[in-house]
């Protein structure tokens, strides 16, 4: 008989493992030379037997593989980009997946598909956008999780032709970790940032830190007030912004960009996680699909196929070539104005 199922009803036991190796220090103590069971237990004060119990289990998922030494363990290279220090890092997705807050949100998905409401205003009565203007250190989390998620701006002017571009307009750029990748490979730009008001001592933070900070304007905003898309920008960076929303509110958006971005060339760069058409055929297309069930437990909206995104750039004005693809499944479709 087929064990998928049973497989598929324990994965959240995994994922509960992976969350608690992070949390507890265990994967960045592993992410060196290899170590045993013991020592890892002494340094980081846990219990032995259960940690040995946690690291066969991490092994067995393919995270960690046993050293030279008998007992000892490090990271795969698919388990490295758990560790804090990875370049690439997603450790705080792992924290963020885990907070009760978007748990509380996963728990209303019932709810959910009988009313066609958002599970997450469901549990907590609004939208999340809403949410963590109310709830500062989580939002600080969030932005940060979501920077995790994201490193791909460095990888941008290899996708798309920005040699002609001087300055770039970051819509929903969250703390700006993308933009500061794309300006540091692009020493050229200009960037101009726009984020909810309580994001932008964060992005100017990250900004500073990135040493980018003295060529980009951060602005706190709502990307729907009208006039609060800056005009005549080289380009403009929707990243993981259009999955947030209703189609309605992305042709909304859109139309605002085509008006800003004027008759003098801007192009719109859209970057999501596109779903591909067909049965999916491996984890790369089973992604999307999960995170559009994540996109509706906490948000209006959803992730859509290329040729969606295609629709709706040509319907706002703008011409798309073929999305190419960037680190962590994301793909980046470019429009210029006159489609
Ligand atoms: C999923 S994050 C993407 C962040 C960043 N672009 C990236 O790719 O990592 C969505 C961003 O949209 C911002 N956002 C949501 N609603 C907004 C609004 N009405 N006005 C301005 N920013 C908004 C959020 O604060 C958040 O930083």
């Amino acid at each position: 008989m087929s064990t998928t199922a049973l497989a598929l009803l324990t994965a959240p036991w995994a994922a509960r493992a992976v969350t608690a190796a992070v949390r507890l220090g265990v994967i960045d103590e592993l992410a060196g030379a290899p170590v045993s069971a013991a020592d890892l237990a002494t340094r980081l004060d846990l219990h032995e037997p259960g940690l040995q119990r946690l690291l066969r289990l991490l092994a067995g998922l393919g995270l960690l593989r046993t050293g030279a030494e008998p007992g000892t363990y490090t990271l795969t290279d698919d388990g490295a980009p758990l560790a804090s220090d990875h370049p690439r890092s997603v450790r705080l997705l792992a924290e963020f997946y885990e907070e009760d807050y978007v748990r509380a949100a996963w728990a209303s998905l019932e709810d959910g598909l009988r009313s066609g409401g958002p599970p997450f205003v469901a549990a907590h009565g609004r939208p999340v956008f809403d949410y963590l203007a109310d709830v500062q250190e989580r939002a600080a989390r969030y932005t940060a999780a979501m920077a995790a998620g994201s490193r791909f701006g460095d990888r941008l002017p290899a996708a798309v032709d920005l040699t002609a571009a001087r300055c770039v307009v970051d819509i929903g750029g969250g703390d700006g970790s993308v933009l500061a990748a794309l300006l540091t490979a692009c020493p050229q730009f200009q960037g101009i940032l726009l984020d909810r008001p309580d994001v932008v001592p964060q992005a100017r933070a990250a900004l500073r830190d990135a040493g980018v900070a003295d060529r980009v304007r951060v602005v706190g905003g709502d990307i729907f007030e009208p006039g609060a898309i800056p005009r005549g920008a080289d380009a403009y960076l929707l990243s993981r912004v259009l999955h947030n929303w209703s189609d309605d509110r992305c042709r909304a958006l859109l139309d605002t960009v085509r008006a800003a971005a004027g008759d003098a060339g801007g192009r719109v760069l859209v970057v999501e996680r596109m779903i591909r058409a067909g049965a999916p055929d491996g984890p790369e297309d089973l992604l999307p699909l999960l995170f559009d069930l994540h996109m509706l437990v906490m948000t209006q909206g959803r992730e859509r196929a290329e040729q969606e995104y295609v629709a709706m750039l040509e319907a706002a004005g703008f011409a798309a070539a073929p999305a190419v693809a960037l680190p962590l499944g994301f793909s980046v479709l470019a429009g210029t104005p006159g489609g």
